[in-house]
C-alpha cells in the first residue's frame, strides 16, 4: 500500500483498456485514491467518439476501485479545465501528490507532405500542450501544500526515435523529454519528480489503429505484423498496460525520490536509447 493517504490524477484514463486505466487500477490497489479523468464527450473533429474515453466509462472505471476516488471530466488542451482538475483533486480528497498526463491522441497518422496546419496542431494540442498544462497545474498546487509530489509525462518510444506518418506525434512526445528536464531543474527543491514512462507498442484502443495503419502500410495482416514486432523485441513480445502501470508506480513510490528529469524506456528492450 505505497500510496494510502495519497490522491493521484490520472488524464486521459477513462477509454476502457487503455494505459490509463490500468495505471489508475495500479495507483489504486496500492491504495492511492484516484481521480480519474477523461474528456468525456467528443469536443470536436480532433476528438471523435469512437477514440476517446465517455463520461460513462469514466464512472464505470470509478465504480470498481477499491481505494474509491471521483471521475471529474477535462479536455487537457484548455488550461482552465486542467487547472479545475487539480483543484477538484484537493477539494474532493484533501491534496493532490501524483498527477500523470496520460492523454493522448495518436491516430492522426499520414505522409509528411499531406500533413495540415490543423493535423499538427490537434496532435501537438493535446499530446506536449496539454502535458504541460497538466505539470503546471500540478506543480502549483503540490509547491503551495509543501509535500513534495509526483508528475509523471506518459511519453513514447516515439519520444526517443522517429517513425513513419508520425511527425506531429513524434515531436509531441520527443518535447516532453525537452519538458521535464526543464522543470526538474526548478521542482526539485520542492521535493516535486518529474519524469517520463517512455512504452513501445501496446495494443491498446490507440494501438489498434496503429496496428491497422502501419499494417496497411507494409501490406501485411495485423496479424503478421505483430509477428514481426515481437521478433524485434529482445524480450518477445509488445507492451502490456500493467507494463507501463508498474512503471508509473515505481516513479511515484518512495524508491524513486531522487529520480528527476528522466524519460524512462518501456519497451523490453526494443528502445536502447
Ligand atoms: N498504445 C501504445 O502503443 C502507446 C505507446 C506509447 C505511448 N502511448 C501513450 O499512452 C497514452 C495513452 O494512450 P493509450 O494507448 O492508452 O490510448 P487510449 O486512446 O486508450 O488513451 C488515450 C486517452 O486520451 C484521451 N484524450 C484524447 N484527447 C483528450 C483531451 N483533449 N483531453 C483529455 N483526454 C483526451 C482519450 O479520451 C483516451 O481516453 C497516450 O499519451 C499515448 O500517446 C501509447
Amino acid at each position: 500500500m505505497r500510496f494510502a493517504g495519497k490522491t493521484a490524477v490520472v488524464t486521459g484514463s477513462g477509454r476502457a483498456g487503455g494505459l490509463g486505466e490500468a495505471i489508475v487500477r495500479r495507483l489504486s490497489a496500492e491504495g492511492a485514491t484516484v481521480v480519474v479523468s477523461d474528456i468525456g464527450a467528443s469536443q470536436d473533429a480532433a476528438t471523435p467518439d469512437a477514440m476517446i474515453g465517455s463520461s460513462a466509462d469514466m464512472q464505470a472505471i470509478v465504480g470498481s476501485l477499491i481505494a474509491g476516488g471521483s471521475a471529474f471530466p477535462c479536455d487537457v488542451r484548455d488550461p482552465v479545465q486542467v487547472r479545475a482538475l487539480a483543484a477538484h483533486a484537493v477539494a474532493a480528497h484533501g491534496s493532490l501528490d501524483i498527477w500523470v498526463n496520460n492523454a493522448g491522441i495518436g491516430y492522426i497518422m499520414k505522409p509528411l507532405l499531406d500533413v495540415s496546419p490543423d493535423d499538427w496542431r490537434a496532435v501537438i494540442d493535446v499530446n506536449l500542450s496539454g502535458a504541460f498544462y497538466g505539470l503546471q497545474a500540478a506543480a502549483e498546487v503540490m509547491i503551495t501544500q509543501g509535500r513534495g509530489g509526483r508528475i509523471v509525462n506518459i511519453a513514447s518510444q516515439a519520444a526517443k526515435s522517429g517513425f513513419p506518418h508520425a511527425q506531429a506525434y513524434t515531436a509531441s512526445k520527443h518535447g516532453l523529454v525537452g519538458l521535464v528536464r526543464s522543470a526538474a531543474t526548478e521542482l526539485g527543491d520542492h521535493g516535486i519528480t518529474v519524469n517520463n514512462v517512455c512504452p513501445n507498442h501496446v495494443t491498446t484502443g490507440l494501438g489498434a489503429w496503429q496496428n491497422a495503419h502501419f499494417a496497411a502500410l507494409q501490406g501485411v495482416s495485423v496479424d503478421e505484423y505483430l509477428i514481426r514486432m515481437a521478433a524485434r523485441i529482445p524480450m518477445g513480445r509488445p507492451g502490456l498496460p500493467g507494463d507501463t502501470a508498474a512503471a508509473v508506480a515505481f516513479l511515484c513510490s518512495d524508491d524513486a525520490t531522487y529520480i528527476t528529469g528522466e524519460s524512462m524506456n518501456v519497451s523490453g528492450g526494443e528502445e536502447p536509447h
